[in-house]
């Protein structure tokens, strides 16, 4: 999958200048800088690296949890200082509030950004209920997250996200937790999500596969301190309407699997010499 051509004149939907980030004398993010352009598709980024190498920091930054020792993080070219509506963030544990059922769980955002949001009761109501529809969850939404399964509580936490309409989610390995099957549904639900109302996506994995399927790009990490190692994008098959098991069968995934699985292994190796895999992977340097 292409990335869409963006106009010259819009800005960055995200853009990182120089980012550092110390936690005492040790350094976890190390001059990391990137920028994705604005694109009416959006993009969509999976991240893996080894364990501890910056990962969560850097979506930590993006959800405003966080800010950089040095460097600047801006989102349409205003740095970020807080979470905001335009940033979705689901992680790994189910986040949804125990004491509230999956449609007051959906509908608590929209009723706190309801003016904001433009949105009458009604309005709030409906999206609650198109979101709930669009997961897979309409059976289930009065039930409280206890009466879930993981995978079901993952379905909730997106929809919560998704009805603020951001145009930038965040994920931390959010189908870590989750059986092999339910991980593949969560899969293809998440990339169908991602096309129909494409915001930019930033989404951290341990997994190749599944970055894979996930990404148009997949990013790989250096040992920390973290920095972008690899930009792996013409490699990488648009798996858009495919279920992950047909999509792993293809040559084409297969090797994408192989490329990235290549340059992850040389990061983990600390052998970070020019890859030369028929030129699929692109400058460490991160530009659009
Ligand atoms: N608040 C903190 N205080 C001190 N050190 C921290 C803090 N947060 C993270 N670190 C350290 O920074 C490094 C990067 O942490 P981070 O959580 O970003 O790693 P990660 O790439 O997400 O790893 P994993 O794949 O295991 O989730 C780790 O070595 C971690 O111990
Ligand atoms: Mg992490």
């Amino acid at each position: 999958m292409t990335t869409p051509a963006s106009s010259p004149t819009s800005l960055p939907i995200v853009e990182a200048r120089n980012v550092t980030v110390r936690f005492g004398s040790f350094t976890a993010l190390n001059d990391v800088s990137f920028s994705i352009p604005e694109s009416p598709k959006g993009e969509f980024i999976a991240i893996i690296g080894p364990s501890g190498c910056g990962k969560s920091t850097l979506l930590n930054l993006l959800a405003g949890f966080n800010r950089p020792t040095s460097g600047e993080l801006l989102v349409k070219g205003s740095p970020i200082d807080g979470p905001g509506r335009e940033r979705g963030m689901i992680f790994q544990q189910y986040s949804s509030f125990p004491h509230l059922t999956v449609f007051q769980n959906v509908m608590f955002g929209l009723k706190i950004n309801r003016v904001e949001l433009g949105l009458d009761r009604a309005a709030c109501k409906e999206r609650a209920a198109e979101l709930i529809r669009q997961v897979g969850l309409e059976a289930h939404r009065d039930k409280y997250p206890h009466q879930l399964s993981g995978g079901q509580q993952q379905r909730v936490a997106i929809a919560r996200s998704l009805a603020m309409e951001p145009r930038i989610l965040l994920l931390d390995e959010p189908f870590s937790a989750l059986d092999e099957p339910t991980r593949l549904e969560m899969q293809e639900l998440l990339v169908e999500l991602w096309y129909r109302t494409h915001p930019t996506i930033f989404c951290v994995t341990h997994s190749v596969s599944e970055a894979v399927y996930l990404g148009v790009r997949v990013w790989i990490f250096t040992q920390a301190p973290g920095q972008i190692a690899y930009d792996i994008r013409d490699a990488i098959p648009p798996t858009v309407g495919v279920p992950p098991l047909v999509a792993q069968e293809s040559a084409e995934f297969k090797e994408a699997v192989f490329v990235v699985t290549e340059a992850f292994r040389r990061v983990s190796s600390g052998k970070l010499a020019e890859m030369n895999l028929n030129s699929k992977i692109s400058d460490p340097q991160v530009k659009p």
